[in-house]
């Protein structure tokens, strides 16, 4: 049987303690860089599309950054994976605004992140039957939870565990309430997907970050095996060192990427700023965050960041084509205009 929160045991073994001492150095120092990022959106946005990607993926979920951007800019051949990978960029950012709203992290709150991910109302379970088997081998390795009232009783104590503070490091915590929520497996689907974004959120309701810009689904991905395992073998031993260890390790690690990947993002847009300087007169900061704030950008939002009309604002993006800042399409109706050099950023990212 699942047991519930808090864990009556020891977390805060040695082994514990040392990890974690560096991966809350790896956070802070994160914390830290990221918010010299003058305009944070453009950071959040890069991210989040990966993770999007790679959790997705995790899930068997795969498309590429060519199909993603085309499910963004809604052209009629885009597919369902990318589709999906798009929404799922929609639910973090759901959860995000509504934790900054409320404050915690209800079951509520949980359900609405995958109701916006599996694009349904399915709720928490009510049919029995769902297992959890080897996707190789298809055998059974462990039935989560059946009955409707006994998911609601775990998640409401999860819920508690969530918001009440403890004198337990929350990075443990973290690890934890993974183990916990994937354990209690609450809907039919997208429970994977769900549970990896409860933790960024976590990290932010925590304070531990300002923004949601840290994922593990790529360390998950790299060390694929040892996620799957790792459920299993702390569930065998009830022994939640080598799980704790994991989720810290992949922690640290990404911090240290993340890091990387706004030193990136800044020296791009440095570059561009000077060069839109010294080849057009229509450089503003306004313009550039705009033209970075998603790897396309399109005529209308031009102008009302601008606040020009739509012809002069496509007459500056049209310069910014002809001089190799962009490149445009039609989609639809529509011109499309796009950051290559930001796109090529986030693609290399994977
Ligand atoms: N043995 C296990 N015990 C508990 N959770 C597990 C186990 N093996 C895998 N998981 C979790 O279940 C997730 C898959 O569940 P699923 O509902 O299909 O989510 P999604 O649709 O997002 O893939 C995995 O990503 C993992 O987090
Ligand atoms: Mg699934």
């Amino acid at each position: 049987m699942l047991e519930k929160l808090p864990l009556k045991m020891d977390l805060e073994t040695k082994e514990v303690l040392k990890q974690l001492s560096k991966t809350s150095r790896a956070l802070a120092e994160l914390k830290g860089i990221a918010n010299t990022m003058p305009n944070q959106n453009i950071l959040i946005n890069a991210i989040m599309i990966n993770e999007a990607k790679s959790s997705s993926s995790i899930e068997n979920i795969v498309t590429t950054h060519d199909e993603i951007y085309k499910a963004m800019v809604k052209t009629n051949d885009s597919t369902p994976a990318a589709k999906e990978v798009v929404d799922y960029r929609s639910a973090i950012w759901e959860g995000y605004n509504l934790i900054k709203e409320y404050e915690f992290l209800n079951i509520n709150i949980i359900i609405k992140i995958q109701e916006k991910l599996e694009h349904n109302n399915a709720d928490i379970r009510r049919v029995p039957g769902t297992v959890i088997k080897n996707n190789v081998t298809g055998e059974i390795v462990y039935t989560p939870p059946q009955s409707k009232e006994e998911i609601m009783d775990y998640l409401q104590n999860l819920e508690n565990y969530i918001n009440q503070d403890s004198d337990i490091d929350p990075l443990i915590k973290l690890a934890i309430i993974h183990y916990q929520f994937e354990s209690i497996h609450p809907f039919y689907d997208g429970n994977g997907r769900t549970g990896r974004i409860i933790n960024i959120l976590y990290l932010v309701l925590k304070d531990m970050l300002d923004t949601p810009i840290l994922y593990l689904s790529k360390y998950i991905i790299n060390n694929k095996k040892e996620y799957y395992n790792l459920f299993q073998s702390t569930r065998n031993t009830n022994n939640f060192e080598s799980w704790i260890i994991y989720i810290l390790k992949g922690i640290e690690q990404t911090a240290g990427e993340t890091i990387n990947i706004i030193n990136k993002i800044r020296d791009e847009m440095y570059l561009m700023k000077q060069e839109l300087r010294s080849k057009t007169k229509i450089y503003s900061k306004e313009l550039l965050e705009a033209l970075f704030y998603e790897f396309y950008t399109k005529i209308p939002y031009i102008a009302k960041i601008l606040n020009v009309s739509e012809k002069t604002a496509q007459k500056y993006l049209d310069m910014l084509v002809d001089l190799s800042f962009l490149t445009s399409e039609k989609v639809g109706r529509e011109r499309i205009y796009k950051n290559e050099r930001l796109f090529q950023i986030i693609k290399d990212l994977t």
